[in-house]
């Protein structure tokens, strides 16, 4: 039987593999015959594993001594792991979900993937509209290629002052994402030139470990999914984003880079569509001007 995807073999780094959607994603590897290293900072019990570390992404040394473990050489990062942004600060929510993916892909991806190598990051559904000009505009001192992780700390802190001080770790989890969609469309051209993919997927209301921070944030589980259950008729299961992942990390997704996967069984089609309003097309400017007021 040929191998269509072509995992067998290839060393697939994954990060959030204790739970959730990487860990549906470790599994799913694991299975069709792929070298997994599974990163998170609990221990990721999935059996079959090559590696797993435990390593705080939230801490530039942590990550440091990662990569002195990891191999050499890979074929595929999928970065998921990440904070919902309800029990941690603004700054620690960011730091997890943004700073780390960028300090990882400009400091090591660049140099340590394979040819025909793949890059795939789980964003959000709440990280959609980052294209407009004026969204851009303000991610574009955090996808800067020249900031280093201090610099991104710092302009993290610097963004909190200016809209007031004290935000909210969800508005952090809204800036990551969107930042780190922009990051992936700016990244194309570099890895293109190494010939490597970099994608990301874009999860909608998804039932992980996550899903009772987001319920706590809207106001319980019955409002959470009225909000959040589209044309599908249900939440999506992380089994729903790792299969997505899996193919973008694979053969199969070979000539596709720059591509954001709305995983939401058309729930951002019908925005675009205008049968549902479009709920994101807002700027932090003019939205937490409001909220200050
Ligand atoms: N669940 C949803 O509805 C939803 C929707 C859109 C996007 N997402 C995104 O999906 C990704 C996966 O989350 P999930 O839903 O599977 O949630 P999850 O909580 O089940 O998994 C997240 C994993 O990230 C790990 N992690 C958190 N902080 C870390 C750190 N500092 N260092 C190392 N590992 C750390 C956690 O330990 C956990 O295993 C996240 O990036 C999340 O933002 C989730």
């Amino acid at each position: 039987m040929t191998d269509y995807l072509g995992y067998r073999g290839k060393a697939c780094v994954i990060t959030g593999a204790a739970s959730g959607m990487a860990r549906a994603l470790t599994e799913l590897l694991v299975d069709l015959g792929a070298e997994v290293y599974a990163i998170d900072r609990v221990d990721s019990p999935v059996p079959g594993v090559k590696q797993s570390f435990i390593a705080d992404l939230g801490d530039q040394a942590s990550i440091d001594a990662l990569f002195t473990q990891l191999p050499a050489r890979f074929d595929a990062f999928f970065g998921v792991a990440g904070l919902a942004g309800v029990h941690t600060s603004f700054l620690d929510t960011m730091t997890v979900n943004y700073t780390a993916n960028k300090y990882i892909t400009d400091t090591y991806l660049t140099e340590r993937l394979n040819e025909g190598g793949s890059i795939a990051y789980v964003t959000s559904a709440g990280g959609l509209r980052w294209e407009f000009p004026e969204i851009r505009e303000e991610l574009a001192e955090f996808t800067d290629a020249a900031a280093d992780w201090d610099t991104l700390v710092e302009r993290t802190r610097a963004f909190d002052e200016r809209h007031g001080g004290e935000l909210a770790g969800f508005v952090g989890y809204m800036l990551s994402k969107r930042a780190l969609n922009l990051f992936v469309a700016e990244r194309v051209e570099r890895f293109a030139a190494k010939q490597v993919r970099i994608n990301a997927v874009l999860p909608s209301m998804t039932a992980t470990g996550m899903l009772g921070d987001f319920a706590e944030q809207r106001g319980g589980m019955d409002n959470l999914k009225a909000a959040s259950t589209g044309p599908a008729g249900r939440l999506a299961e992380p089994l729903d984003m790792a299969r997505a992942l899996v193919f973008l990390g694979s053969d199969l997704a070979g000539f596709i880079s720059g591509v954001f996967l709305d995983v939401d069984y058309g729930m951002n089609a019908l925005e675009l569509a205008g049968v549902n309003p479009m709920r994101t097309r807002w700027t932090f400017a003019d939205t937490l001007a409001k909220r200050a007021s």
